[in-house]
């Protein structure tokens, strides 16, 4: 697979999409540091799943790491190369993330997601999903959103299958997960 980092950006400067969505039930909104414990926690909670499909949920999950992540999330949104927001429920609980990111090349941009684990199960992520894809083609110079994915991970390729996303090809990658199939799904908008 082509190192995102030799890609041409696929934003022109200064382009960025809204900091806080409000969607059926859920809302979408930039974090904060301010966000860290609760991000940990739903984090910690949600361990058994994440760690079978997310490279950076590793045992044991150290506050520090999400902090850093939560800076470099601030960063990544003034720099466009990743707009993350934190996906929130109706009592202001976090209970996932998505993230919008510029490193697909001209044209596109790449969706990312994750839910803690008892938000799953009721279209909580589909329906952020369709938002965000929204939000990407209404940004000036993208005409694509892709999701991707390992073939193995079947509940987050159902995600773009449901919202109408074709299945353009599958490529074989590393496995650095214990749920890994090592076979990569690119998901993309019709
Ligand atoms: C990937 C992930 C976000 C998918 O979560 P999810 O709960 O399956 O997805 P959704 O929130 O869209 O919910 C879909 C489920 O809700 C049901 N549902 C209920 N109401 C719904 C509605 N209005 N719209 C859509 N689905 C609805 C669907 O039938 C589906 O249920 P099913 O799994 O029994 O088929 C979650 O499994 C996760 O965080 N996994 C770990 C991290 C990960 O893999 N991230 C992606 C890496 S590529």
């Amino acid at each position: 697979m082509t190192d995102p980092a030799e890609l041409p950006k696929a934003l022109a400067p200064n382009v960025f999409p809204p900091e806080s969505v409000d969607l059926d039930g859920v809302h979408l909104r930039r974090p904060t540091l301010d966000d860290v414990e609760a991000l940990h926690e739903a984090i910690k909670s949600s361990f058994t799943e994440l760690s079978m499909w997310m490279p950076w949920c590793t045992d044991p999950v150290e506050i520090e790491q999400q902090r850093g992540f939560l800076e470099s999330a601030m960063s990544s949104w003034t720099s466009q190369s990743m707009f993350c927001w934190l996906i929130v429920g109706a009592g202001n609980d976090l209970i996932g993330t998505i993230s919008l990111m510029d490193r697909i090349g001209p044209g596109g941009l790449e969706i990312g997601y994750w839910l803690r684990t008892d938000a799953t199960g009721r279209g909580v992520m589909t329906r952020a999903a369709a938002a965000v894809t929204d939000l990407g083609l209404a940004l000036p110079g993208i005409d694509r959103v892709e999701i991707h994915c390992d073939a193995a991970n079947l509940r987050s390729a159902a995600v773009p299958k449901r919202l109408g996303f074709r299945l353009d090809r599958e490529e074989h990658s590393g496995v650095d997960t214990p749920g890994k199939s090592g076979l990569h799904q690119f998901w993309i908008t019709p």
